[in-house]
């Protein structure tokens, strides 16, 4: 028999009795303070998906044999929901995202559930911490679904109990101040991802071991990792976002848009495809070409070299695109289309506007989800 899956109808809800004051939009930091509640569905194996609670923000207490602290049973999701103009609350396709958990937790023997199922229950956690979703572009409440394996047992295996929960933290636009573009160390001392590997999951393990190269790039004074593959130095990925490249062609002096194909080895950004989608829509009738192709380190440098270059930015829900400004590679810096007095490019701006005006309910979009 089916074993039971997510049950929105079966939620139970106990209320804070200690509201939190909210904090200015101004003095937020990403990921630093979260709302009133939490929603936590416990799932053993012998009985499916219990029935979700939604409570108070709290403490975990779990065993120390429990398998996600030995093994590394934990994956999430990154989302936000947004308020638009008349004060209503809209996810960005959620349903990419359910997919995406999904998958990562099937991978790491964390089950399934009905993404629409969850959808109903993230909708209605965000009705209820509806005060902490802050208005105006750049805005947005940065929901974290999580899953760990809960089973208390040193020994390896498939575990037999599982929790997934939801936490939110409302956000500000990542920066500020205005755009900063970055500097990368394309980086070839440490591989984030590799063929018949994970690296296109949302597993924590995939986060954890890229602090210590990142950390060796910024003493370099390096912002970020621009993560290299094999011998041809493909490039994958920045950080812990996708990355586009837009040059003119050698060839044919065309405008081209790339990103890395999802190969198993690129993490299947909800902004990468959107921005994909976007481009498809309204740069290619401009003329460009939108590709998703390998490409190599060589390839962005030798288009800096022949004045092809126009300009670089990586894309993720957090920051949404993150313009570049140089790349540091083989001991030289490869520039990336700004001028000194220019923080981001034309095609990064367009996109930024086009995806945060959907985002918040500016244009109208089929993207956007009433919760
Ligand atoms: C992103 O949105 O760029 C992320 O990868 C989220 C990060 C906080 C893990």
């Amino acid at each position: 028999a089916r074993l039971p899956d997510i049950d929105p109808k079966a939620l139970s809800i106990t209320k804070t009795t200690t509201p939190k004051l909210i904090v200015p939009p101004e003095e937020l930091i990403f990921g630093r303070n979260f709302t009133d509640h939490m929603l936590t569905i416990e799932w053993t194996a012998s009985q499916g998906w219990l029935a979700p609670r939604i409570t108070p923000y709290q403490n975990f207490s779990l065993d120390p044999a429990t398998c996600v602290f030995h093994y590394g049973f934990e994956c999430f999701e990154g989302m936000k929901a947004y308020k638009n103009s008349e004060g209503q609350v809209r996810l960005f396709r959620p349903d990419k995202n359910m997919a995406r958990f999904n998958k990562s937790s099937t991978r790491i023997a964390l089950p399934s559930f009905s993404g629409a199922a969850l959808i109903e229950l993230i909708s209605k956690f965000c009705a209820m911490e509806e005060r902490f979703v802050p208005a105006g572009k750049g805005y947005s409440l940065y929901l974290r679904p999580t899953m760990i394996g809960t089973q208390r047992t040193l020994g390896v295996g498939p575990p037999g109990s599982a929790l997934l929960f939801l936490i939110a933290s409302p956000v500000g636009p990542y920066y500020p101040t205005g755009f900063k573009a970055v500097s990368l160390e394309a980086t070839d001392y440490a591989v984030r991802a590799w063929p018949g590997g994970v690296g296109n999951m949302k597993l924590g393990a995939n986060y954890a071991p890229c602090i210590a190269p990142q950390l060796q790039a910024a003493k370099r004074g390096f912002h970020q990792n621009l993560w290299l593959f094999g011998e041809e130095e493909y490039v994958t990925e920045v950080g812990t976002m996708n990355l586009f490249a837009a040059i003119r062609d050698k060839e044919t002096g065309k405008k081209v848009l790339m990103t890395a194909p999802l190969d198993g080895t690129i993490l299947e950004g909800v902004i990468r495809d959107s921005v994909l989608d976007l481009a498809r829509e309204r740069l290619a009738p401009e003329g460009w070409e939108v590709s998703e192709r390998k490409f190599t380190m060589k390839e962005l440098a030798d288009a800096a070299d022949d004045g092809r270059m126009l300009e670089i930015f990586g894309t993720g829900t957090a920051a949404v695109v993150s313009p570049v400004r140089r790349i540091g590679w083989k001991g030289r810096l490869v520039e990336c289309g700004l001028r000194e007095d220019q923080e981001v490019g034309e095609i990064t701006k367009r996109m930024k506007d086009w995806i945060e005006g959907i985002q918040c309910g500016d244009e109208e979009h089929p993207w956007s989800i009433e919760v």
